[in-house]
């Protein structure tokens, strides 16, 4: 029996640029998603996930990836069909989630949930994968899932920290920081990553030169960004995620609820706030140093967001415990 926990999410700078080659910021963050799993000796996949909203799914190993499959499975079953295809297994097993995600915050669950389960199975099966192979296998799974996406998510989750990430994992660097001043606010709204992305692909199809020119700014963002941190320069990084908004509002991916609670950390002393990830809801983070963190989180409370105690800069996927049953 392996249990193996991964850590979620928050994009710092590059959201949506990262889609299209550029580079992002991401962090980790503390809230983690433990998966264990045993062998059962039988020719089935079961699984429970009761955070996940699901009690009792059991399939033939055969019938993997067939069907409609419920949402808060896809991601799991897509990856153990990858996992078998590569390497194959004479008897199936029992899959238990358990999630410390507060749910539908877009810290990233499914991204977690793929990589622990993903790092539990090569750790019961004892085959040897490198951070770059898993991610790989992991990307792979999402892909299948969602069609899209530049798996800054699956790297967090995996390298944990904080990473200056290219898509497909092509360049990764950990970012040695020692703490992150940002307050994260929720706006109550559930965003649908997929299909933010793919709207922006539809306006970019139409105005092309217009957005390379969005995303190739951002990139220059991401450049400074990297730097900054290193310096630990806050007030410049607070300035950098105020651009980085802008460009985002540009390509029509904030909201009335993001841009609220973004302004009121602005006017009550953030020295820069954005949304973080695709849009259109879930949280934005606002640079707040020491002396403005109470004044900073009262705002964002006062425009209607729900502030979450998080910490950044989490440790990547690791196995718990593993033990002989
Ligand atoms: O909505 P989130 O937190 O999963 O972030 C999506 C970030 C995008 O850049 C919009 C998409 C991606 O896969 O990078």
């Amino acid at each position: 029996m392996v249990t193996a926990s991964a850590p979620g999410k928050l994009l710092l700078l590059g959201d949506h640029s990262v889609v299209y080659g550029h580079p992002c910021i991401v962090t980790a963050v503390d809230q983690r998603l433990q998966v264990t799993i045993e062998k059962n000796g039988k020719d089935s996949f079961h699984l429970s996930a009761p955070d996940l909203g699901l009690e009792a799914y059991t399939k033939t190993i055969g019938e993997l990836g067939e069907k409609e499959l419920p949402k808060s499975v896809r991601f799991v079953e897509m990856l153990y069909k990858r996992f078998l295809d590569k390497h194959p297994q004479d008897h199936g097993i029992n899959v238990t989630t358990k999630s410390e995600f507060e749910s539908g915050f877009g810290f990233g669950s499914s991204s977690a949930v793929t990589v622990a389960f993903a790092k539990a199975l090569v750790s019961l099966y004892q085959i040897e994968l490198t951070n770059q192979e898993l991610f790989h296998l992991c990307y792979q799974a999402v892909l299948d899932v969602q069609g899209v996406g530049s798996g800054f998510d699956i790297a967090a989750a995996i390298w944990g920290g904080t990473l200056y990430y290219v898509s497909p994992a092509k360049v990764v660097e950990t970012l040695e920081i020692e703490k992150l001043p940002l307050i994260v606010g929720y706006t109550g709204i559930k965003a649908d990553t997929p299909t933010l992305v793919r709207m922006v692909a539809a306006q970019r199809a139409k105005h092309r030169s217009y957005y390379n020119n969005l995303f190739a700014q951002a990139s220059d963002l991401v450049e400074q960004g990297k730097e900054v941190l290193k310096r630990q320069d806050w007030k410049t990084l607070g300035k950098l995620m105020h651009h980085n908004q802008s460009l985002l509002a540009d390509m029509e991916v904030s909201s009335l609820e993001l841009d609220r609670l973004i302004d009121a950390a602005e006017q009550a002393g953030s020295d820069g706030a954005k949304l973080s990830g695709a849009g259109g809801g879930d949280c934005m983070i606002a640079l707040a140093e020491s002396t403005v963190t109470d004044s900073v989180s009262k705002a964002i409370e006062a425009a209607g967001g729900k502030v979450q105690n998080v910490s950044l800069n989490a440790e990547g996927v690791r196995v718990e415990s593993s033990t002989e049953v």
